[in-house]
């Protein structure tokens, strides 16, 4: 039998061989695909075809269809004359018809299919919650080296009055840092945070030498990071982060009359002045560091323009992070939480520059991350996963008083891990709360369980939903307009593709 006659019985009409060539116009790649079939299998019977169910279809511009598998957000674009084909393919599968055409699996629509993840041979594998999401193991551990800051923004999250005034013991740090190396199996990144951590720099240079030797002695690699107001650089810390290959992170939210609304000192004063100076001092930091903004009512609408400028300060790279309603905004009424339509306006707004080609020169991760996750099932940003984020599994924070955070935003007290104090950080990360955290995925969520972009969205960040059980509303509008957005765009050019090619 050939798959042309299989294809004929289905679809009650002859099919020709160049029938099934060019009809899939775009797909997802998938890593991981059915079980792998071949060496030490011999003649055995190879397993049956399954192409994964349920799936949703949905009618794009230009008469395509978009076909997808909302649980594994394995997906393709067919072409009008090929959606025939495609659910006749599928179909077949499911009732053993493929299984005895020699060579289909190099017929171009199979090989498009299970490429993409909506076919393969059984077993399929299992996504959304899978036991492998729940074992990954520990990648970063964020140490909050210090609890001051010479800055006050209005929305400081990490401001504590408790601990305001301490600096991470060194001992402390250490055996935080042999405790992580413990729960990491290749790589552990360490990144520096606070309070403002370059204010600790003696500390950060002295557990920096100890993690080199720790990892070496537990035949680990580590590396480094550390995010900063960018106002504490000196040469010596310059010198010593870009000898370290630190990944350096420079929080700045915009162009003065947006980044000194919010990002003032004790005394009302915006700190946009003295990170240009820092940038114009030490040039290096343009080709070396990132930054990383935090969108508010301030910027929400202006995200694009705070792009352009950091693109045209000569960084590569310009991250984005949502305002969390802790610290100094916890109960705070001075509207600086964005409003959904500014957000959802703002990263549509970014979107559209990055496909009209005028970010080619800069990872612009608020886009990067979302597309990722379409374009491929690896999900690399630790908060945007299905199967459940990053906390607790690969991140932990260390605060500056020894308590074990499954993440540095959680601050919900019911699910802290636990304190140094009490237990090691393996104990934390294996512990009742961490087994709770681990269980949230956008499958416990009744809300996202019947969503279309469920396994590129994971749900939204836990911290900032409130609650383990809660969905954050804005993000979730943010997180369904950008995938539509995405898909309506991969529909009609291929630009995105390109650009996260330019930037993989
Ligand atoms: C808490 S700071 C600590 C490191 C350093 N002092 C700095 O400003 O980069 C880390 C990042 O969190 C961001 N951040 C502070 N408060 C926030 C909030 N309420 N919501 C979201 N991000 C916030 C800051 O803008 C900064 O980019
Ligand atoms: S956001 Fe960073 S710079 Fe601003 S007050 Fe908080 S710790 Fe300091
Ligand atoms: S948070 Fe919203 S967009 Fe994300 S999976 Fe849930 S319902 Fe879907």
């Amino acid at each position: 039998m050939s798959l042309e006659s299989v294809l004929e019985t289905t679809l009650e009409r002859t099919v020709s061989e160049n029938e099934l060539d060019g009809l899939i116009l775009k797909a997802s790649r998938a890593r991981s695909k059915s079980a792998p079939y071949g060496a030490g299998q011999g003649q055995a019977k190879k397993p049956s075809w399954h192409a994964r169910k349920p799936l949703r279809l949905l009618k794009m511009e230009l008469g395509n269809t978009l076909v997808l598998h909302p649980q594994t957000g394995a997906w393709t674009i067919v072409a009008p004359e090929g959606l025939g084909q495609v659910q006749a393919i599928l179909r077949a599968s499911d009732e053993g018809l493929l299984d005895d055409i020699p060579d289909v699996e190099n017929r171009p629509l199979v090989k498009s299919l299970v490429s993409c993840g909506l076919l393969g041979r059984a077993p399929m594998p299992a996504f959304g919650v899978s036991d492998v999401a729940k074992q990954r193991p520990l990648r970063l551990m964020i140490l909050k080296i210090v609890g001051y800051c010479n800055l006050a923004c209005r929305y400081c999250y990490d401001y504590d009055d408790a601990t305001y005034h301490r600096t991470l013991d060194v001992q402390l740090g250490k055996r935080a840092i042999e405790e992580a190396l413990a729960c990491t199996t290749l790589s552990l990144s360490i990144l520096f945070h606070g309070g403002e951590p370059l204010l600790a720099f003696d500390e950060i240079r002295v557990l920096t030498a100890f993690a080199r030797q720790a990892a070496r002695r537990a035949g680990k690699d580590v590396n480094f990071s550390v995010q900063t107001n960018g106002t504490c650089f000196t040469g010596e810390i310059v010198d010593f982060l870009v000898t370290e290959e630190f990944a350096i992170g420079i929080s700045l939210d915009g162009p003065s009359h947006l980044n000194d609304l919010v990002r003032i000192d004790r005394r009302g004063r915006g700190c946009h002045a003295a990170v240009e100076a820092s940038l114009e001092r030490y040039p290096v930091l343009r080709r070396t560091a990132g930054v990383l903004t935090t969108v508010t009512s301030v910027n929400a609408r202006e995200l694009r323009r705070v792009a352009e400028y950091v693109r045209d300060l000569g960084i590569r790279s310009f991250n984005a992070a949502l305002f969390l309603r802790e610290g100094r905004a916890a109960g705070s009424s001075d509207g600086l939480s964005p409003s959904p339509e500014d957000l959802i306006a703002g990263y549509l707004d970014l979107l559209a520059g990055v496909e009209s080609g005028a970010f080619d020169d800069i990872q612009i991760w608020p886009v990067l991350y979302y597309l990722r996750n379409v374009l491929t099932d690896a999900r690399p940003n630790a908060c945007l996963r299905n199967g459940g984020c990053g906390a607790a599994r690969e991140l932990v924070s260390v605060t500056v008083n020894g308590t074990v955070e499954s993440c540095d935003c959680v601050r919900l007290p019911d699910l802290s891990l636990g304190s140094m104090a009490d237990s090691t950080i393996g104990e934390a990360l294996h512990g009742q709360v961490a087994g709770l955290i681990k269980s949230r995925s956008e499958c416990s969520l009744p809300r996202c369980s019947a969503c279309l972009y469920r396994a590129f969205c994971g749900g939204t960040c836990f911290a900032r939903a409130g609650g383990l059980d809660k969905v954050n509303e804005s993000e979730c509008r943010l997180s369904r307009a950008v995938f539509g957005e995405i898909f309506k765009s991969l529909n009609r050019s291929s630009r995105l593709e390109r650009y996260a090619q330019l930037h993989s």
